[in-house]
């Protein structure tokens, strides 16, 4: 772990804590991100920081070391970890304080990370059986608190455990016009039985990182003739539906196929490769 409360990595973890007078632990006043450890790199560190920013920027909070410091913590404190594949995730938040709703009385920002390992393997099984997914009922979170990571999760903890509860996955959000939105910690996307991969606007949720690239990467497969076209746009449910492939898209899954009806593992295959 890193703390800049502390001023430098821990690697013991019984001093693996952040304060509870921390703005971020009693008013969620506080956001973080994660990047991917895989064979001991990371994995889109680049985006995943810049995302961090944008987020921080929007909940008003500060940083405490410039954005190539945060970025040097984050590789020094991945290679101190051992750590080969896992992630590392971090936060920026408005710092230790007096308790108070207001972040005045805090002492200045404060920037945590933490290493974990991967834990299972039952991830990779499911990306090749692939999953199953419902629509949630909890609701949707507001346009302007869904488009940064802040660490106000409590929807996005319900919206998991009501998937779980009804032996699913995961689920996804539908606004309130009827499109598809996005997961709990993921991104979703189709591909529509003309060979189209649509994938919903960010425009009222996570801008995720995943999804981006998989913007960036799929017209490859439109050159080779897998798919006829890549696009960002609005998805209705019943559009959705009529789909002949769903996946779930984030940094650590990175792609899950999700079974509604006959899913076609072919097009991931390629991704992945
Ligand atoms: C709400 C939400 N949407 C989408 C994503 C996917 O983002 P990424 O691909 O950057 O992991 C995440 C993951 O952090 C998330 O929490």
């Amino acid at each position: 772990m890193y703390s800049s409360v502390i001023g430098g990595i821990i690697l013991d973890p019984c001093m693996m804590v952040i304060r509870i007078d921390d703005h971020m632990v009693h008013r969620g006043h506080g956001v973080f991100d994660t990047a991917t450890i895989s064979e001991g790199c990371l994995y889109e560190l680049d985006a995943h920081l810049d995302r961090l920013l944008v987020s921080a920027s929007k909940a008003k909070i500060d940083t405490p070391y410039p954005r190539e410091t945060l970025r040097s913590i984050l590789i020094q404190t991945t290679a101190a970890s051992g750590c080969k594949t896992g992630s590392i995730k971090y936060w920026l938040t408005a710092g230790p304080g007096d308790f108070l709703l207001s972040p005045k009385g805090c002492s200045g920002p404060a920037f945590y990370a933490i290493v974990t390992a991967a834990t299972t393997s039952a991830s990779s099984l499911q990306s090749r059986e692939g999953v199953k997914a419902i629509t949630t009922s909890v609701p949707m979170k507001h346009p302007f608190f869904a488009g940064m990571k802040s660490v106000n999760y409590l929807p996005n903890v319900l919206a998991v455990m009501e998937a779980e509860e009804r032996g699913a996955y995961s689920s996804v959000w539908i606004d309130e016009e009827g499109y598809v939105a996005e997961g709990p910690t993921m991104n979703v996307a189709f591909i529509t039985k003309y060979g189209e991969l649509v994938l919903p606007a960010f425009d009222k949720i996570l801008s995720g990182c995943t999804a981006k690239r998989l913007l960036a990467l799929a017209p490859k497969l439109v050159e080779s003739g897998l798919l006829k076209s890549v696009k960002a746009a609005r998805i209705s449910a019943d559009e959705a539906r009529q789909c002949t492939e769903m996946m779930f898209l984030a940094s650590g899954l990175p792609v899950m196929p999700v079974l509604s009806g006959t899913v076609s593992l072919l097009v991931m295959d390629k991704l992945a490769k």
